[in-house]
């Protein structure tokens, strides 16, 4: 075993709406550094997957296929995750009790706050206080995910030759990569992913988790407005839309995609801001100290803008690579600096160990 152990490693599996991203990180446990040893994307048919749902089954297999062949990656436990309306998340205060007493009770006491049947999905908790307060309560993170979606992503991993080792959920794989590169500010920050179809919004507070909430909204929005605008094809409208933002500051985006731009950045800021407030007016006096942008679509000319202007915060774009040791012989820095929003998730999944909680 050479200085990076990877006994318990796992393969990052992010299966988003327009790719599928993989990555492989390697850990050393002595000097806590991380660095990277794959990263693939293979991009997906806008009808593969639509509204969360996996409509096409086999073009995600072939996909996942292709990265594992192409980067020849040996590691079969994968770890993937979900979100949207079939994840549950929520800070909840029971009576003080420990691990193995909640484990026992966590059905009966998790019922009255998942609109599911309980039978119908997988539990799994986190005590944040274990001391509990003067009152003799603790607070607990609450996870809860419908079966039937967790059941979905398992029997694609497999039909794809991996193994599913963890299942996580978007939000917590954005916080670990935030908490890697960043030092978890005690301050009350905002995490916000943008992906082509899907906000993940995690509000974390003393580096905890705080609530959470996904946006079935995302970069798509503003393809397809383009896309009608002009009367021209989603992948025409695509690359209008990329082409314009790249990092390149002299790029020049034509006046009438600049306007579908800030027009479709308005409504998304709006709903983002609409979840942040639902959840932030139930303690007055509390503002974010900033928010933290990631995803594909955080590219988009204008959009953090638009963001800052309607939440009054600060934003700042993450780099989720920040604190990766990145071999410039073995990856193309040009390349990984353009993908590096995208692969934020993919980042946090790569992170996780089987065994580590
Ligand atoms: N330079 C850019 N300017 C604007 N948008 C961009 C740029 N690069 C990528 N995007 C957009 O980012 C989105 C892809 O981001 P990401 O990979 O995070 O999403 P995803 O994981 O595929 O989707 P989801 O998780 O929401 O299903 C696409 O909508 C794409 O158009
Ligand atoms: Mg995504």
């Amino acid at each position: 075993m050479g200085l990076f152990s990877r006994s318990t490693q796992t393969i990052g599996l992010d299966i988003g709406s327009s790719s599928v991203k993989v990555m492989e990180l390697l850990h050393d446990k002595k000097t806590g550094a991380w660095r990277l040893k794959t990263f693939g994307l293979v991009k997906l048919p806008p009808e593969a997957i639509v509204d969360g749902a996996v409509m096409n089954t086999n073009v995600i297999v072939d996909a996942i296929r292709e990265l594992v062949d192409r980067h020849n990656i040996k590691t079969r436990d994968a770890t993937v995750s979900i979100s949207g309306h079939s994840v549950i998340i929520k800070r909840i205060n029971l009576p003080q009790m420990t691990f193995e007493e909640l484990e026992e009770s966590i059905q009966w006491e998790a019922e009255q706050y998942i609109p599911f049947d309980i039978n119908d999905v997988n539990i799994s908790f986190q005590i944040l206080d274990e001391q509990g307060d003067e009152a003799g309560q603790m607070e607990v993170l609450l996870v809860a995910a419908r079966k039937e979606l967790v059941n979905e992503y398992q029997s694609l991993i497999q039909e794809a030759g991996l193994k599913p080792a963890i299942i996580d959920v978007d939000a917590f794989a954005v916080e670990n990569m935030f908490c890697m590169n960043y030092d978890a500010p005690r301050d009350l920050v905002g995490l916000v992913n943008v992906g082509a179809s899907t906000v993940n919004i995690n509000v974390l507070q003393n580096g905890v988790t705080a609530f959470t909430r996904d946006v079935g909204m995302g970069g798509r929005q503003f393809t397809e407005e383009i896309q009608r605008n002009l009367n021209i094809s989603y992948e025409e409208a695509e690359m209008l839309k990329v082409g314009g933002g790249d990092d390149d500051a002299d790029a020049v985006i034509p006046e009438e995609i600049e306007t579908i731009l800030s027009h479709v950045s308005e409504n998304l800021a709006t709903e983002i801001h609409r979840s942040l407030d639902f959840h932030l007016s139930a303690t007055p006096g509390v503002a974010l100290a900033r928010i933290y942008l990631s995803g594909g679509a955080a590219k988009t000319p204008g959009l953090a803008r638009a963001i800052a202007e309607k939440t009054g915060a600060p934003i700042e774009i993450m780099d989720p690579f920040r604190r990766i040791e990145i071999d410039e012989r073995a990856f193309n820095p040009r390349y990984l600096h353009d993908v590096s929003l995208q692969a934020a998730i993919a980042v946090g999944l790569a992170m996780r160990r089987i065994g580590d909680s």
